[in-house]
């Protein structure tokens, strides 16, 4: 059985003030047992985060590590030893507002895969298509291909130590959700792609779906077999809402 896990991914977004707010949110929340539940704060807030945290069962993550794994001559940027010893267990790898917006390709991305695990943290592949990519009946092979890149790269035994969320880029922030049968499409592609290399893998491997996740859509999307819970950012701000999805996860 794999263990559900509910990630917030506060993206750039956050006072000290405001995380102060949010923390002390998340402390009140009842968590489900059997859900692992996770936040990604800006790098900045990490520290403040991991205090304010102490002693609730809520892992801490960061949004993106360096290409290379130890501490160097690599300014603004922050290596996976670094967030590991700042005691993050999880890191983002390739979120779409990376990969669009700065750039970001498969070869850079998997490094990245790479670094992050030869520090002991978890990385979690974010993959999906663009909306344009959907409407061109593409969006299994481009998810196909950044899932691919990573598994040539590393070979697939690197998943038995990662998690992978599928988010389409057309649902991310827009209010416009997949629906649970065109997310679990994917999911199911995404497991079967690496099924067709290592069969345990695959049935390990935690997918998380992410792009307008809400308490009033969580139930349904986390109802399907191959979602095994969410990637949220908005709604992960709030921290009764999240509480409320990381129910939905429980259920
Ligand atoms: P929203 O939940 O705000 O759509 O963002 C999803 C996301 O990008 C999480 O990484």
């Amino acid at each position: 059985m794999r263990r559900p896990l509910v990630a917030g991914n506060w993206k750039m977004h956050g006072t000290r003030a405001s995380v102060a707010e949010l923390i002390k949110g998340l402390r009140l929340l009842a968590l489900p047992t059997g859900v692992e539940v996770a936040v990604f704060p800006p790098c900045l807030y990490i520290n403040q985060v991991m205090t304010g945290l102490d002693g609730k069962a809520i892992a801490v993550g960061a949004q993106n590590c360096a290409v290379e794994p130890m501490q160097g001559a690599l300014t603004g940027e922050i290596a996976s030893s670094q967030l590991a010893d700042a005691g993050c267990t999880l890191v983002l790898v390739g979120h779409s507002e990376r990969r669009q917006i700065l750039g970001e390709s498969d070869e850079l991305l998997s490094r990245k895969f790479a670094a992050a695990q030869s520090c002991g943290l978890t990385p979690v592949l974010c993959i999906g298509e663009t909306l344009a990519q959907r409407e061109a009946g593409k969006t299994l092979e481009v998810v196909g291909r950044q899932l691919g890149s990573v598994i040539e790269e590393l070979g697939v035994g690197a998943f038995a130590r990662a998690v992978i969320a599928y988010e389409p880029v057309w649902a991310i922030g827009t209010g416009l959700t997949a629906t649970p049968e065109q997310a679990q499409e994917v999911h199911a592609a995404i497991r079967a792609q690496l099924q067709a290399e290592n069969a345990e893998v695959a049935r390990g491997v935690r997918i998380l779906y992410g792009g307008s996740v809400k308490a009033a859509n969580a139930v349904e999307l986390f109802g399907m077999p191959d979602i095994d819970g969410g990637l949220i950012g908005g709604a992960s701000l709030n921290a009764d809402e999240f509480g409320a999805i990381c129910r939905a996860a429980g259920n």
